[in-house]
């Protein structure tokens, strides 16, 4: 996969409009946007369409977390979307992920259309140490994260998001087909916001991150295609370490 195939921008921002900005600005660089809770709160499938039109991808980062019953029933909405991937929360369970993954596959069956991708999410990568003691898991985040990974390999999920700094244990456990999606991207020159499990791209790249999700360094750029034309740069860079 090239650099550019590899990076993941994620639409955060609260009309269609802006949205739309984004991606007449980064389409001839970017193939996949990521939509999530605050532009689909605000548009909701047009949203979808909006970056369809534009001839990208969708990743639809909705993290479904719910009894199995209300979750393949989303499952099938947004499959219907003709979304490339989604998310469900792999702490739903075994029975929640698997009535998903049925429910998607019929769906794409049914309508002669690609399956998307399910993606499970692991531990959010603004947590860390004290959060996971907090929550009450009484484990390490490694051992949270590949648990999780596991599950949601077991459920016939086709990757999972985790941060970068978990990529090498999750590959070693996982194997080579398993995607790997890490938020949790700063490049050097950006701020952290809540982000605290991160990597640069360039070590992300280097460490075998299969897609890299980007938001606030690039939307909130003062020029985003030059953010994403350094990023694209420094992930070439890591492959080629
Ligand atoms: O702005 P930033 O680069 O931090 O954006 C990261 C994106 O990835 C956000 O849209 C966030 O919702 C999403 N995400 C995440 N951590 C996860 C799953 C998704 O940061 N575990």
């Amino acid at each position: 996969m090239q650099a550019n195939d590899k990076l993941i921008v994620a639409l955060d921002v609260p009309t269609l409009e802006e949205a739309e900005e984004i991606v007449s600005l980064l389409v001839p660089l970017v193939g996949i946007f990521k939509i999530g809770l605050q532009l689909y709160s605000s548009c909701g499938p047009k949203a979808v369409e909006m970056v369809q039109r534009y001839g990208a991808r969708v990743f639809l980062d909705l993290k479904l977390h719910d009894i199995p019953h209300t979750v393949a029933d989303a499952g099938r909405v947004i499959t219907g979307l003709g979304v490339g991937m989604f998310t469900l929360h792999v702490a739903g369970g075994l029975s929640m992920l698997r009535a998903a993954v049925q429910a998607a596959r019929e769906e794409a069956l049914a309508r002669g259309i690609p399956c998307p991708m399910l993606l499970g999410v692991t531990l959010l990568t603004s947590l860390q140490v004290e959060d996971v003691r907090r929550i009450g898991l009484g484990t390490s985040v490694i051992d949270v994260v590949q648990r999780w990974a596991g599950l949601a390999r077991e459920a016939g999920l086709d990757g999972v998001v985790a941060s970068p700094r978990e990529v090498r244990v999750l590959r070693l456990a996982l194997g080579p087909e398993f995607i790997l999606v890490c938020p949790g991207i700063r490049p050097a020159w950006s701020g952290l916001g809540d982000q605290k499990r991160t990597m640069t791209p360039r070590e992300a790249a280097r460490v075998g991150v299969d897609y890299l999700v980007v938001g606030r360094p690039i939307v909130e750029a003062d020029d985003p295609v030059q953010a994403v034309t350094r990023i694209i740069q420094e992930i070439e860079e890591g492959l080629s370490c």
